[in-house]
């Protein structure tokens, strides 16, 4: 004959199965095994048995906890994976998903300064030079040195580095133009070299409407046999009228850099009559040709450098260079 316990132990399965979640399973659970159970009951009786009946006792009380412990399990196994599956299917993300179309997309496009060196790089291997770029963090050889300014200089002063803890002081720093690319190129080419070499330069500048801290440079190299600086002057024509259209003319201005000699200051004509002033060039200076194991003798150049961020703000009459980095979209998709 069956005892209670068992009675319910045989029919748990088919009442956990219709359990609709697991707090349902709880309560069942509590129903046949918890305190106030005839399974509870039973065992409790168990001391009452005579010691002969006892194990056999046990031994059934045993099986139906087993039974009901397993139908149980069962059922929470059941809803936690239904359970998971509709969380799931609940908070799916479709990343295939196309919103219908209402407008046109939007594409985006390249930053300002990003288009006018790109521009500028194609006006520049359209008149058959290559494109180089050197290393952000340079040693004082590269930045000042092997470029004739040698530490008790006062150029290195006007330069306002910004100096990396690293090594002897002011040793190493975050290039402050990009004319330290010139040495690295003369030192691992042979002339003739025609080369530009745009790059991010660093000072230790206080943001204001025509100065950012980090800005962009563009270089340019020219090494050969009887350079002289009517070809420094007409290249630079060529790509200012190239950059700016045919009615733009450019002028030199003497001027001083330790790297070159002579050096000039270059400048373009606005509508008005007046003059810009864009960048410095001049002849690349002899010490500076030997220090990268160049013969002076032999062979001559040029060099100029001008910011590239400046040159955009010019040709899209920007009010503020810090335009340029406040990434504010409204501002940017105007480009
Ligand atoms: N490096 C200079 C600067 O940052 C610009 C410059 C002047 C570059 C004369 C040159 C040059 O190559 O010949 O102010």
């Amino acid at each position: 004959m069956m005892e209670g316990y068992e009675k319910a132990a045989a029919d748990a399965e088919e009442r956990l199965a219709a359990a609709a979640d697991l707090d349902a399973v709880a309560a069942i659970e509590r129903e046949l095994l918890g305190r106030r159970s005839k399974f509870t009951e039973a065992k409790r009786r168990l001391s009452d048995l005579d010691p002969g009946e006892r194990a056999a006792a046990g031994r059934r009380l045993n099986a139906a906890r087993e039974q009901m412990e397993a139908a149980v399990a069962a059922a929470r196994a059941r809803l936690t994976a239904s359970g998971r599956a509709d969380r799931y299917a609940a908070e799916r993300l479709d990343l295939t998903e196309r919103l219908p179309q209402t407008a046109p997309l939007r594409r985006g496009h390249f930053h300002p300064v990003t288009q006018a060196r790109d521009r500028l790089e194609d006006v520049f291997v359209g008149m058959g030079y290559t494109v180089a770029e050197g290393p952000e963090v340079e040693s004082a050889w590269y930045n000042f040195e092997a470029l004739n300014i040698p530490d008790w200089h006062p150029a290195r002063g006007s330069f306002d580095t910004i100096f990396v803890n690293l090594g002897e002081p002011e040793e190493v720093m975050l290039r402050s133009h990009t004319s330290p690319v010139q040495i690295r190129i003369m030192e691992n080419r042979k002339p003739p070299i025609y080369v530009v070499a745009p790059g991010r330069t660093f000072r230790a500048d206080t943001a204001d409407a025509t100065h950012l801290p980090a800005f962009n440079q563009i270089e340019g190299l020219a090494v050969d046999r009887n350079i002289t600086m009517g070809d420094l002057a007409g290249t630079i024509d060529e790509f200012v009228r190239a950059l700016f259209g045919r009615e733009v003319k450019s002028r030199l201005r003497p001027s001083y850099f330790p790297f070159t000699e002579p050096s000039a200051e270059f400048d373009i004509s606005r509508p008005d009559g007046s003059w810009l002033e864009l960048g410095g060039c001049g002849m690349v200076h002899p010490n500076v040709l030997s220090n990268c194991g160049i013969d002076p003798e032999e062979w001559q150049g040029f060099a100029f450098g001008f910011g590239i961020d400046r040159l955009a703000v010019m040709r899209h009459e920007i009010d503020d260079i810090r335009e340029f980095v406040n990434n504010d979209v409204r501002f940017l998709s105007q480009f």
